[in-house]
């Protein structure tokens, strides 16, 4: 990462009035909470890909539940990270909007603990949530899933609150992320593939409505050719260097 493109990105942080961040799993990887793809991807492993796919849960309850409440624990074990606070203090500078792939609830634990009010959309669900597989009320998130516990309105049988691959995604998360989109001055990207669609089409949308889209990665992605400005970096380290760079830090 160059100087010259951290100050041109602060410079733009600081006229902007209306930001949409697009989150993915690369966010939450120097918290330890692994990307989906790449070498060391979940889906590098061809049994997990299953278990993120629409059925599964018909298929195979005791299987996915008992992998997807792991995941929870994992989620609850692990801290937010840099980029995630330095994100949470930087939304304090404009009308910021958060568009997040992401099914962890790190982003928002960084801003409980910057008293940071930031509204997360998530657009794959949450894990943090659970709910009824048949009648979709929400129920005790503190139940253990592997334990297969039943909907008290319906006897359903519970799951998490995240998005299979074949779901629809949530309508009102996407719809007010979708909104956020089409009156964004900046859209920024953060650690995503940009390969998973509808979610993949929102900086496409902020771009037709004349947005800059910035994007912060390590590696090239399906959006790159898109971007305005590209950092080539980590969150952890990109997000606390544009940071430093504004004029009120
Ligand atoms: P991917 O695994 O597809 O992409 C992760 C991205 O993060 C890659 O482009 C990496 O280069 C980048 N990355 C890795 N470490 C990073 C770091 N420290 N800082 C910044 N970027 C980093 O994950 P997503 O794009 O989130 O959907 O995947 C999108 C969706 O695919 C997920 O929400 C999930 C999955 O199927 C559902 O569960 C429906």
């Amino acid at each position: 990462m160059t100087d010259d493109t951290i100050r041109a990105i602060a410079e733009s942080f600081e006229s902007a009035r209306e930001v949409l961040v697009f989150a993915g799993s690369g966010l939450s990887a120097e918290s330890g909470v692994p990307t989906f793809r790449g070498e060391d991807g979940l889906f590098s492993d061809e049994a997990i890909v299953e278990l993120a796919r629409a059925g599964i849960l018909e298929r195979e309850p005791k299987r996915a539940l008992e992998w997807y409440e792991k995941g929870r624990r994992r989620i609850r074990e692990v801290e937010p990270n840099p980029g995630h606070y330095a994100l949470a203090r930087l939304s304090q500078t404009a009308d910021y909007t958060v568009a997040t792939q992401n099914v962890d609830g790190l982003l928002e634990r960084a801003a409980d603990a910057e008293s940071v009010e930031l509204p997360v959309h998530h657009l794959h669900g949450s894990l943090d949530r659970i709910c009824c597989r048949e009648c979709g009320a929400e129920a005790d998130a503190s139940l253990d899933l592997s334990e297969m516990p039943t909907c008290e309105a319906c006897g359903g049988l519970l799951r998490p609150d995240i998005v299979l691959f074949g779901e629809l995604l949530p309508d009102e998360a996407f719809d007010a992320s979708a909104r956020a989109a089409a009156s964004a001055d900046v859209c920024l990207l953060l650690g995503t593939s940009g390969l998973v669609y509808p979610a993949a089409g929102l900086p496409e949308r902020a771009a037709e409505a004349g947005a800059e889209l910035i994007e912060i990665n390590p590696n090239p992605t399906e959006l790159s050719e898109r971007c305005d400005t590209i950092v080539r970096g980590k969150t952890g380290e990109t997000l606390p260097a544009i940071e430093a760079e504004m004029p009120s830090s």
